[in-house]
Order: C-alpha cells, then sequence, then structure tokens
C-alpha cells in the first residue's frame, strides 16, 4: 500500500486491514411513450440498441419517455471512458448533476471519487451512469415505470463500453440492475453478474449513504478491493 492510496483511505476513514472473504458467482425494453405529434418525434427511427454513441447522446437528450422530462433541467447521460474496464451505476441525477449535466459531482461524487482513488483509479479512466438520465424532482426514489423507460439507454451503454465489471453502487442500482428487492446488505460480498449481458456485477454502498453511515466504509472498502482483485485478474 502506498502513501498515497494510504491518504486516499484515511481521507475515507477506513482502516486498511486485508480481507478474507471468498466469493461465489451468482448469476425489454418497454416501448417509447407516443409523443404528442409527429412533430415532436423526429428521433428514435434507429431502435435504441443500434445507436452509436452520438446518436444514443441524441436520443437521450431529448427523451420524452416519462414526465421527468417536465421537470428536469438537462438529461445527465454519463461520462468516463466510453471503453472502460469498469462501469459505475447509481440511482439518478440530485440537483447539482442536473444542473451541471454529469453524474455524481456533488458530496457524494466526490466520496466516489476518493473510493476510485483509493483501488488506484482516476473518474476518467471508468464510465459513471445512473439508472435514471433524469433527476426525479425532490430527489425522491426513482420510481418503476421510470427506471424501465431508461433501461434501454442504460443497455445501449452497457452494450457500447463492454465494461469487464459494473460497480452498483446504492440500492436502487442494484435492486434495479438486478431485478432484485434484497438489501445492500444482502447483495454485497459476492460476484452476480448482470442479467442481459452477463457481465460480473458487484454490489456496494451508495456513496451518500456512507456519508451517513461512516460505520459502513470498511465494508465498502472490502467491496473496492474485490473490484480491484476482478480488475486485475486475481478474482472470479
Ligand atoms: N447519486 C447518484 O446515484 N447518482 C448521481 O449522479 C448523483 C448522486
Amino acid at each position: 500500500m502506498d502513501a498515497r492510496r494510504q491518504a486516499y483511505l484515511d481521507a475515507m476513514g477506513i482502516q486498511t486491514w486485508a480481507p478474507r472473504a471468498s466469493i461465489a458467482v451468482s448469476t425489454e425494453s418497454p416501448p417509447p411513450v407516443a409523443a404528442g405529434s409527429v412533430e415532436a418525434e423526429p428521433l428514435a427511427r434507429v431502435p435504441v440498441e443500434q445507436l452509436d454513441w452520438d446518436a444514443l447522446r441524441a436520443e437521450v437528450a431529448a427523451c420524452q419517455r416519462c414526465a421527468l422530462a417536465e421537470t428536469r433541467t438537462q438529461t445527465v447521460f454519463g461520462v468516463g471512458d466510453p471503453r472502460a474496464d469498469l462501469l459505475i451505476v447509481g440511482e439518478a441525477p440530485g440537483a447539482d448533476e442536473d444542473r451541471l449535466g454529469e453524474p455524481f459531482v456533488g458530496r457524494a461524487g466526490q466520496l466516489l471519487n476518493l473510493m476510485l482513488q483509493a483501488i488506484g483509479l482516476r473518474r476518467e479512466q471508468v464510465y459513471i451512469a445512473n439508472i435514471l438520465k433524469c433527476r426525479p424532482p425532490g430527489n425522491r426514489d426513482p420510481r418503476a415505470e421510470e427506471a424501465a423507460h431508461c433501461r434501454p439507454f442504460l443497455l445501449r451503454q452497457i452494450a457500447l463500453i463492454e465494461p469487464r465489471l459494473i460497480l452498483s453502487v446504492g440500492r436502487i442500482s442494484a435492486q434495479n440492475l438486478l431485478h432484485s428487492d434484497e438489501a445492500v446488505g444482502r447483495l454485497r460480498g459476492r460476484v452476480h453478474r448482470f442479467p442481459e449481458t452477463d457481465t460480473p456485477l458487484i454490489v456496494t454502498y451508495h456513496p451518500a449513504y456512507l456519508l451517513r453511515s461512516p460505520e459502513q466504509k470498511a465494508k465498502a472498502w472490502d467491496d473496492l478491493q474485490r473490484v480491484h482483485r476482478i480488475l486485475h485478474g486475481r478474482d472470479a
């Protein structure tokens, strides 16, 4: 452990001790909502699953599939290396993200950056996206139908990135990605597979939760070390 990494861990407030856990691998998009008029729907002639990055970005920016389009400032597409080994999937944009158009730019984002740095990764080296591309008003939880309308966009991002590993942060992300209703505490600690692509997937706590519950940071550090081992070919 070098001094720089130790400093990040100190900043995260977590102790450095080696985990011993072994792992076990456990293993449609809805139709677009009809637009109000022909003029209002110039896009979507090409199915989402065939769009390239630019067309996908434009499709998301113009999205009217659910009512969040009426309250968002802008869509929050995703950021990072489009060929990243590691894809991080959060929940939905908050107020800061809605204002700036980039995921994880608030306090939770700062902690996420530290968490990545703790395993030797810069934000620019991973890809960061959310279950939802638009902010739910008042930061309420995403609704099932909103997540269903947004899922094809995330699926297409995953297909284009072809990540080696997905890190799902928080309950909303994990339950949506895995079609599960289990708590994060029960989903973390093993390697899942993202159903549509069979990509290995690890669940950990959301950085916003870690800010509220710093006593859980040691478990998040375990999860991050598992991520590091998998990315370096030392784990399944
Ligand atoms: N929380 C999330 O889950 N995603 C963001 O982009 C910001 C905060």
